[in-house]
């Protein structure tokens, strides 16, 4: 453990030049009104990084928008929304992220709570995942679905009860889909932990883990997540080039082949943040996860798949690619999505917001849980987004990994009792 974090720092010191300062950038929520152009003009004239509520660049009349503003355009930003209502999220980006900061190393020793005191860099999630299995290696094991583009395994821990595994109906949960969205790699995490460590001295634990077998993924995009660490912290989408752009990434959840074509719901701006690739299912990562997930769902049936997202606090059902379309199993999903909401609520007051994704956010086409209902056909299907609403957005501080895992395994569970 000494060894590789000396050869981690090594590594950060190595990639630290080309790393993206946000120090001195600010985070920003503007409410926004009937007339979305006045802040549409200040974000294309200062190409500003959206975090939410601006699709494709497009803000949502009557909504908010929150954004970031790197420290050379805060003086002109000002001026331009001068006449604009905006309210801070982070006064210094900067010193947030800095605050967020990543564990610098992890042993089997510690293979407990402690491990969610902290946000972690990947090689170590990869020994967590290895720690875990080496505590329970006769209910689970690692799993790889294949590879990255840049050739990173994908990796994820399947676990299994009494009746041993591949027999059961599979669970299968992404999570860190989107790069910057460290929150999700935790909370899956958690789910994995709490269920494997529970196994033995709770019924209902056990219950659940013998009635279902778990394929859990914590970071199904590993390319953009080291991305986030040695460079660029806000990165969202995959690291693969794109032939007629110098732009690099494609957004992994607007690339599965399944209503990819339907214009609006995701960018063909090779540069934007949700570039929906140049062809359907185009993205390696894509490919990969089309590929293991119907495989696991022939062999064994798959109950439940749950795509792992934040910000925004909701629990979302399919579809994503139109708001009029509705998905034959509709009314049991947002049943069942209505019970999550109240269920995590019940535990430290947080509230969900439950609902398809569409007409809860936004249009979004070539969604994993698109595919996954309808294509895979999964029993159930549900998008996640996690923590907060938009207090710190993407950089959620380090003392909020354990609670928002307590809070979310109060909905995973209600799911586990309430699925039928
Ligand atoms: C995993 O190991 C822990 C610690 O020994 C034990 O309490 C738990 O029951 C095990 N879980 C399974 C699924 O065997
Ligand atoms: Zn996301």
């Amino acid at each position: 453990m000494k060894f590789r974090s000396v050869t981690l720092l090594a590594l950060a010191s190595v990639v630290s030049a080309a790393k993206v300062s946000y120090n001195g950038a600010k985070a920003f929520r503007i409410p926004v009104g009937e007339d979305v152009t006045p802040l549409m003009d200040v974000i294309q004239k200062l190409d500003l990084p959206i975090w939410k509520g601006a699709p494709n660049g497009v803000p949502i009349a009557n909504s908010h928008v929150d954004l970031v503003v790197p420290a050379k355009s805060v003086k002109e930003f000002q001026k331009m929304t001068s006449s604009m209502v905006t309210e801070v999220m982070h006064e210094d980006l900067g010193a947030a992220i800095d605050a967020e900061g990543t564990a610098p190393e992890f042993s089997i020793a510690a293979a407990d709570l402690s491990w969610f005191n902290a946000y972690h860099a990947y090689a170590d999630h990869l020994t967590f995942l290895n720690d875990l299995v080496a505590l329970n290696s006769t209910r689970s094991e690692i799993v790889v679905a294949g590879n990255s583009n840049a050739g990173r395994p994908i990796t994820g821990i399947h676990f299994w009860g009494a009746s041993g595994k591949g027999v059961n109906p599979a669970i299968i949960l992404h999570g860190t889909v989107h790069a910057r969205e460290w929150i999700t790699t935790m909370t899956t995490e958690y789910l994995a932990y709490y269920l494997l460590q529970n196994y033995g001295s709770s019924a209902e634990i056990k219950g659940f883990v013998d009635k279902y077998d778990f394929y859990i993924f914590p970071v199904v995009n590993p390319d953009g997540f080291v991305y986030t660490q040695t460079t660029n912290r806000l990165w969202r989408k995959n690291r693969q080039t794109v032939s007629t752009s110098t732009c690099v990434g494609r957004d992994v959840n607007r690339n599965w082949p399944y209503q990819w074509a339907v214009p609006g719901g995701a960018s063909t701006n090779p540069c934007d943040e949700t570039f929906k690739g140049l062809a359907a299912g185009d993205a390696t990562e894509n490919q990969v996860l089309v590929a293991y997930t119907n495989k696991v769902a022939a062999a064994q049936g798959l109950q439940l798949y749950i795509d792992v997202h934040s910000y925004s606090q909701l629990f979302m059902t399919p579809y994503g690619y139109s708001c009029t379309a509705v998905a034959p199993n509709s009314a049991t999903l947002n049943t069942l999505a209505r019970g999550v909401a109240s269920a995590i609520r019940a535990v430290y007051g947080t509230t969900y917001t439950s609902g398809p994704i569409c007409s809860t956010i936004y249009q979004a086409t070539g969604s994993a849980v698109d595919y996954v209902n309808d294509v895979t056909k999964a029993k159930y299907t549900f998008t996640i987004e996690l923590r907060d609403t938009g207090t710190n957005g993407f950089v959620l501080p380090a003392s909020q990994i354990l609670p928002t895992g307590v809070e979310t395994y109060a909905g995973f569970r209600y799911l586990l009792l309430n699925m039928v």
